[in-house]
């Protein structure tokens, strides 16, 4: 039987949380040290870890980025021998080499508790029948979720993403209470349900636990009302452990909080990587405080967000919904646009679907937007020239729309591609 306190959020000050911090930091430093790029790191910017006294003292500490990373494929940023690393993780780049994470056994122990401390946050209880639609594989969103779901007490049904038929037949047949998958693979499984005649409203699902890629509130408002569940965030990234880094509350719905008794988050300004007061969007950046097989110091998600105080775990920082990556960045005539703001304007547009994908072509000197849409029924120009419209005036740049029948576009079973860089 999970002990009474599995996937309790700790009951602390903001004040005991920070000095667990600074131990914490210390220890990951110190480990961190003991891998030859940290080492040579930290000696090119002339910091030791044994001059840390404050948390302020990690913004003296150089950033890793991904191509650090890769730098050292395939195991070269471990900090134990590899023998010791029990569970190895990979994300597909989308060039060149994976990038490939490890983890002791007491770090699938600790991400397994706090994936079942973000099903519990989400609404999630010992006893629910959880579907766990995210990939299985390298990918770390199947067995994060899975490992959590057991530690908190649920029945696991592991299906990984595809046989979408089959899914909802699994839906429909052993009543899960709870969905674990991404938004856009969720819309699949909807308009699934509705082409069997299966009113999504009435299945056993109450709370979806949607991450892995950028998603907005109006997606949300929309997935709600269709199927009648509790959408709620979750956040995550293989190098810093993989879901379940932050999650938001089910109860208050107000984006993510971070569970920073193992993570040590920091918003920097993606161009001069000074650090931003909370509250200001640029970029999110992790220092992992409990991780053993591979300590991250000063990580760039590439992800923007900001920083926001705690509401239902006071204690605990939240981060807003993910804008988008700083690698989506679509500069349309010199006008910077991410896919989710598109989104926020296809669904306010009755009438179209959100299934999406942004072209960006370059017919003669200049950059053109194209965006291609299915309509909800029947392909109506007209639905066309009001998105065009909203997307003028409210992102500012000039965009073709294409409506297109429902299905046309190709659907993914886990993460959407929204851009198709033609240029
Ligand atoms: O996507 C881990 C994960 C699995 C998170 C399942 C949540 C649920 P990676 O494949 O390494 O790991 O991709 C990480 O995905 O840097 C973000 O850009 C994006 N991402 C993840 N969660 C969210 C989210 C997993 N809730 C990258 N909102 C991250 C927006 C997200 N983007």
């Amino acid at each position: 039987m999970p002990e009474e306190t599995t996937g309790e959020v700790p009951d602390l000050t903001r004040e005991e949380l920070e000095e667990l911090q600074l131990d914490r930091l210390r220890d990951t430093l110190r480990r961190a040290a003991g891998v030859p790029h940290y080492a040579a790191a930290f000696r090119a910017a002339g910091v030791s870890p044994d001059d840390v006294t404050s948390l302020a003292d990690l913004a003296r500490f150089p950033f890793t980025t991904k191509a650090d990373l890769r730098a050292n494929y395939p195991f070269g940023m471990f900090a134990v021998p590899r023998e010791q690393v029990a569970r190895i993780h990979a994300s597909s780049g989308t060039t060149g080499k994976p990038t490939v994470v490890g983890y002791t056994a007491a770090d699938v122990d600790t991400w397994a508790e706090l994936m079942a401390r973000s099903i519990r946050a989400a609404g999630g209880r010992p006893g629910d029948l959880v579907h766990v639609a995210y990939g299985y594989g390298l990918f770390t969103g199947g067995l994060g979720a899975h490992y959590g779901a057991e530690r908190l007490g649920c029945t696991v049904v592991p299906v990984s993403g595809g046989m979408t038929e089959r899914q909802v037949q699994l839906i429909a047949d052993f009543g899960p209470r709870v969905i674990m998958v991404t938004p856009s693979y969720f819309l699949a499984l909807l308009d699934e349900m509705e082409a069997q005649g299966f009113d999504p409203r009435s299945s056993s699902l109450e709370v979806g636990i949607f991450g892995a890629e950028p998603w907005t509130d109006e997606m949300r408002r929309t997935v709600e009302e269709r199927s009648g569940i509790r959408a709620v965030d979750i956040y995550g990234l293989s190098e810093v452990m993989g879901p379940g880094v932050s999650q938001e509350a089910g109860e208050t719905q107000d984006g993510l909080h971070v569970w920073e008794d193992h993570f040590l988050p920091e918003v920097v300004d993606p161009v001069t990587l000074e650090p931003l007061p909370d509250g200001e969007e640029g970029e999110l950046v992790f220092t992992s405080l409990t991780k053993q097989a591979m300590p991250v110091v000063r990580y760039r998600t590439r992800d923007l967000t900001r920083l926001l105080p705690g509401t239902a775990y006071p204690a605990f920082r939240r981060m807003a919904k993910v804008t988008g990556r700083t690698d989506d960045l679509m500069i349309v005539r010199g006008v910077n646009v991410f896919p989710s703001q598109v989104e926020e304007q296809i669904l306010a547009v009755e009438g179209l679907s959100p299934h999406y994908l942004c072209v960006l072509t370059r017919p003669g000197n200049l950059d053109e937007l194209t965006v291609r849409v299915e309509a909800a029924g029947t392909p109506d120009p007209v639905l066309g020239e009001t998105l065009a419209t909203r997307i003028k005036n409210r992102i500012g740049v000039t965009a073709r729309v294409d409506v297109l029948a429902p299905g046309s576009l190709e659907r993914s079973l886990g993460k959407a591609r929204r851009i198709s860089d033609q240029r």
